[in-house]
């Protein structure tokens, strides 16, 4: 498969999990503006942010130190610094150009920063955090399971999103291989215990900067039909609190 990253990244219903892999990142190293618009509805058109919240709450987190691993253009630590002020936020991605747009967007919030590296790095210096957070990134070298949940303290919680994989409107999207995925992980998570909870986001594609961006990562040949209706993705919110993080070991 070829990449015009000027303008494209080509979608192909038969790509498999490595292709589709590579070619995201080369979106979010020459169109990190283009995976954002993206992002950030999916975030914002559903209840995530709010029930990220209440997770937080009930876990008596409102203080500490919160990893974002593979934080991309900051979109979620954005939302989240100003609702949890004692918080201290720090994303962690190796794509310079994604950070760019993070540190800018979060220059307000003091209890916020940015690290260019890979969570490998993160795990090989022994650093633990209250919060081991990941949106959408941690499929992408945490297949099964246990690095994240590695550089969790002991009363901390390991806390990720990702896409459901099934009954919705991204499944006509996505290539079987990459939904295997969703769906494997989201076994493998209710395997260990974590507390598993479906969200949806409803993305209204009437809205031409979304619909452009998201035509121009996916193609615009399954999105057209959406214009009018609310294009549905399944969101995974999944956590798990405490010491018995440490036995997961896959
Ligand atoms: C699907 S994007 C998610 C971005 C962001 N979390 C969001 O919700 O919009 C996945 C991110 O993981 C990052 N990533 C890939 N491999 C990584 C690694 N080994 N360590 C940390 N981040 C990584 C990518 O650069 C990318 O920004």
């Amino acid at each position: 498969m070829t990449h015009n990253s000027e303008t494209q990244i080509y979608y192909r219903p038969d790509d498999d999990y490595e292709t589709i892999k590579a070619g995201f990142f080369d979106l979010y190293h020459n169109h990190p503006d283009l995976y954002d618009v993206f992002a950030k509805n999916q975030i914002m058109q559903s209840p995530l942010l709010d029930e990220i919240e209440k997770t937080l709450k009930s876990c008596d987190i409102e203080s500490g130190d919160f990893l974002d691993i593979g934080c991309g253009t900051g979109v979620m630590i954005e939302q989240l610094a100003p609702r949890f002020p004692d918080i201290n936020f720090i994303g962690i991605d190796p794509v310079e150009n994604s950070l760019r747009f993070a540190r800018n967007r979060c220059r307000d919030y003091k209890n916020t920063s940015f690290q260019l590296g890979k969570i490998e790095e993160i795990e090989s210096v022994g650093s633990q955090f209250d919060v081991a957070f990941s949106s959408w990134g941690h499929i992408q070298w945490n297949i099964q399971g246990g690095m994240m949940e590695r550089v969790v303290k002991e009363n901390g919680i390991a806390m990720l999103v990702n896409n459901w994989g099934a009954d919705d409107d991204f499944e006509k999207l996505w290539p079987n291989e990459a939904l295997g995925v969703f769906r494997d992980r989201i076994n493998l998570l209710k395997k260990e215990e974590y507390e598993v909870q479906r969200l949806d986001s409803h993305l209204n594609l009437d809205n031409e900067v979304l619909f452009d961006s998201m035509s121009r990562i996916f193609g615009s040949e399954h999105l057209q039909k959406h214009r009018k209706t609310p294009f549905q993705i399944g969101i995974v919110l999944a956590f798990k609190k405490g010491k018995a993080l440490k036995s997961f070991e896959i």
